[in-house]
C-alpha cells in the first residue's frame, strides 16, 4: 500500500491506476480505523480495482466545544489495518495541505433541508463541514464510487442529496452498521467511555431494538414511543440528545403511512456522545 501525504502526489498515483483501466473506490475517514471502517474499504475492493482510503480529522466540521483536539490519532496502527483491507492508496494530508488559506474558506457546499434536525440540530455547521470536504476529496480523488457507513445516517443522506444536487460522477454506496458483540455501534469515540459507560452503552441499541420490535408490531405512535425510549434511555443513565422516528428515505418525520421508518438516536454518556440508529421495514 502506497501512502501519500500531498494532493500532487495522491492525483499521480490516481492517475496511474486509471490509466491501467482500473475502477478507483474511495473511503474517507478521519481514522483510528476500527471494523466499521474496514468493512467499507473491503465493500469498496469488492466495486472497484483500486481503493483509495483518506485519514483527516477535518477541522471544519468540529464545533469550538467538541473534541477535535482529542480525537483520537492512531496513523501507525491505521495504515497495517488499510494493508491487511486490501486498501491501494492512503492519502493522509495535514491540515495546511487541506487549508492552505487556513478554515476561513470563500466557498462552503451547504446541503440544506436534510442537514437540519438530528445532528445537524445539535451541532451547528457540522453537515457543511462535511459535505465542504467530502466535495474536496472527491476532486482530489475523482472517484468512480465512495463507500459511507449508515452508522452516520444524516451524514449519507446528506452526501446523497449533494451528489445529486451538483451531478458529481461519484456512486454512493452506503454500508450497514458493524457492531460489537453486545450490539454497541463501533465507533472511534467508544475509546472515551470508562469500563463502567462501556458496560452502559449498549443501553443505546437495545433501546432502539425495543421500538423497532414494537413498530414491527404494528404499534403507529411514534411520539408516544419516543417518549417511551428516551425515558428507558434516562433510566439507565444516558442524557438523550433526540430521539426521532424519520422516514429513511427523505428524512422528513415518520407518519403511519411511511414504510421505511428509520429510528435515530444520539445520547451523551458522561461526556461522550454516541449515536445510532435502526431501519424499520413497516410496508
Ligand atoms: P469517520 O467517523 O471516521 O467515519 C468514516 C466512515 O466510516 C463513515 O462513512 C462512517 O459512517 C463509517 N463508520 C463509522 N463507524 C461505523 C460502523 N460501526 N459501521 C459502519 N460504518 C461505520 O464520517 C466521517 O469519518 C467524516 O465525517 C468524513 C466522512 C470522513 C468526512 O470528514
Amino acid at each position: 500500500m502506497n501512502v501519500v501525504r500531498t494532493i500532487a502526489d495522491l492525483r499521480a498515483a490516481v492517475t496511474r491506476a486509471r490509466g491501467e483501466g482500473k475502477r478507483v473506490g474511495f473511503v474517507p475517514t478521519m481514522g483510528n480505523l476500527h471494523d466499521g471502517h474496514i468493512a467499507l474499504v473491503r465493500k469498496a475492493g469488492q466495486r472497484a480495482d483500486f481503493v483509495v482510503a483518506s485519514i483527516f480529522v477535518n477541522p471544519l466540521q468540529f464545533g469550538p466545544n467538541e473534541d477535535l483536539a482529542s480525537y483520537p490519532r492512531t496513523l501507525a496502527a491505521d495504515q497495517d489495518k488499510l494493508f491487511e483491507a486490501g486498501c491501494h492508496l492512503l492519502f493522509a494530508p495535514t491540515v495546511e495541505e487541506m487549508y492552505p488559506s487556513g478554515q476561513t474558506l470563500q466557498t462552503i457546499v451547504s446541503v440544506p433541508g436534510v442537514s437540519e434536525g438530528l445532528c445537524g440540530g445539535s451541532r451547528p455547521g457540522h453537515f457543511d463541514g462535511v459535505s465542504t470536504i467530502v466535495t474536496k476529496l472527491f476532486n482530489m480523488v475523482l472517484p468512480d464510487l465512495a463507500v459511507f457507513g449508515e452508522k452516520d445516517f444524516q451524514q449519507l443522506a446528506v452526501i446523497r442529496t449533494m451528489v445529486r444536487d451538483l451531478n458529481m460522477p461519484v456512486q454512493i454506496i452506503g454500508e450497514p452498521i458493524v457492531r460489537a458483540e453486545d450490539g454497541l455501534a463501533l465507533s472511534s469515540r467508544n475509546g472515551y467511555l470508562s469500563a463502567d459507560e462501556r458496560a452502559t452503552a449498549p443501553v443505546l441499541y437495545r433501546t432502539l431494538s425495543q421500538l423497532a420490535q414494537r413498530v414491527r408490531g404494528g404499534e403507529r405512535d411514534y411520539p408516544a414511543l419516543l417518549t417511551e425510549g428516551e425515558n428507558a434511555l434516562r433510566t439507565a443513565g444516558l442524557r438523550p440528545d433526540y430521539l426521532e422516528a424519520r422516514d429513511a428515505l427523505t428524512l422528513q418525520p415518520a407518519t403511519e403511512q411511511t414504510t421505511q421508518v428509520v429510528i435515530l438516536a444520539a445520547a451523551f454518556l458522561g461526556k461522550t456522545r454516541l449515536i445510532d440508529n435502526l431501519l424499520v421495514e413497516t410496508g
